[in-house]
């Protein structure tokens, strides 16, 4: 398919995200295309959260605009954009402690159709959100601990879980955020072969990660941050090969100046 801003789904246009002098996010534009799986990478403090967060509304941009397909999401509140298509999964993992596994899905599932909390608690009561919820954690292949606490399930359960919640919300555009930290090799792997398998179902899907190898292997296209600003984007190893992107991982000089000081 051609890639023209035209036939995006997602168009960041000019974002920036200050936190007092900080700018966290700096004129940053860029678009994700229908059924891409794109990767959103660069070193640590380089605004990918932020921008994932200007992205679904927890934080409000300071300048710029978010498009999802002709829609204007750029003033809407977080609970609005999820209904128009956006879910999100966090750095870190945030269950509801007191609930199931299965609950925590189902919760989600309602979330879609009610902002409040208490309200998405009494939804989950009705079948339809628990059939959504049992389908989700199959998907993502934790089917066996859907009636066990999420206190007592191991790092890896509870990073599927944090996908299937933003799953059974049924977007249009999955963001997940490092989604891989913290699992080791073998598990990272078997989840990003999920994540490319939900991608493959139609789902387009943004991949903040540092787990470099994996985004390699699975990721179709690129977008690199560094310092709040886009600094490439395109095929991944044609990325990974350029020297503003090899300087921003090694935390070096670009080559050009490093000769100029040997
Ligand atoms: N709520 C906040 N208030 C003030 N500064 C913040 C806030 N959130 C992030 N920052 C700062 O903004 C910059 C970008 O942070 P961000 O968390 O977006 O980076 P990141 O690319 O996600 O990093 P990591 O890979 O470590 O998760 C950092 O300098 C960070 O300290
Ligand atoms: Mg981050």
């Amino acid at each position: 398919m051609i890639h023209t801003p035209e036939t995006a789904l997602l168009r960041v246009s000019g974002v920036t995200v200050r936190f007092g002098g900080l700018k966290a996010v700096d004129d940053v534009s860029f678009e994700a295309y229908p059924g891409e799986l794109l990767g959103l990478i660069g070193p640590n403090g380089a605004g990918k959260t932020t921008l994932m967060r200007a992205i679904t509304g927890v934080v409000g941009a300071n300048a710029g605009s978010i498009q999802l397909s002709d829609q204007d999401l750029t003033r809407l509140p977080t609970h609005q954009r999820i209904r128009k298509g956006l879910a999100f999964s966090q750095q870190l993992v945030r269950p509801f402690r007191q609930i199931s596994v299965l609950d925590n899905v189902a919760l989600a599932a309602g979330a879609r159709h009610t902002h409040s909390p208490m309200k998405a608690l009494l939804h989950t009561d009705s079948r339809h959100e628990r059939d959504i919820a049992r389908r989700m954690l199959a998907r993502v292949g934790i089917s066996r601990h859907a009636d066990q606490m999420p206190g007592i399930q191991p790092l890896g359960v509870l990073k599927r879980l944090e996908v299937a919640r933003a799953l059974a919300q049924e977007p249009k555009l999955l963001l997940l955020d490092e989604p891989l930290a913290g699992l080791n090799s073998k598990e990272a792997a078997t989840l990003a072969d999920t994540i490319a398998e939900i991608n493959r179902q139609g789902i387009t899907i943004i991949l903040i990660e540092h787990n470099l190898g994996e985004v390699m292997r699975i990721c179709q296209r690129l977008v690199v941050l560094d310092n709040g600003r886009r600094i490439a984007s395109g095929a991944p190893r044609e990325v990974m090969q350029q020297p503003q992107v090899r300087a921003a991982y090694l935390g070096a000089p670009a080559e050009s100046t490093e000769e100029h000081s040997a």
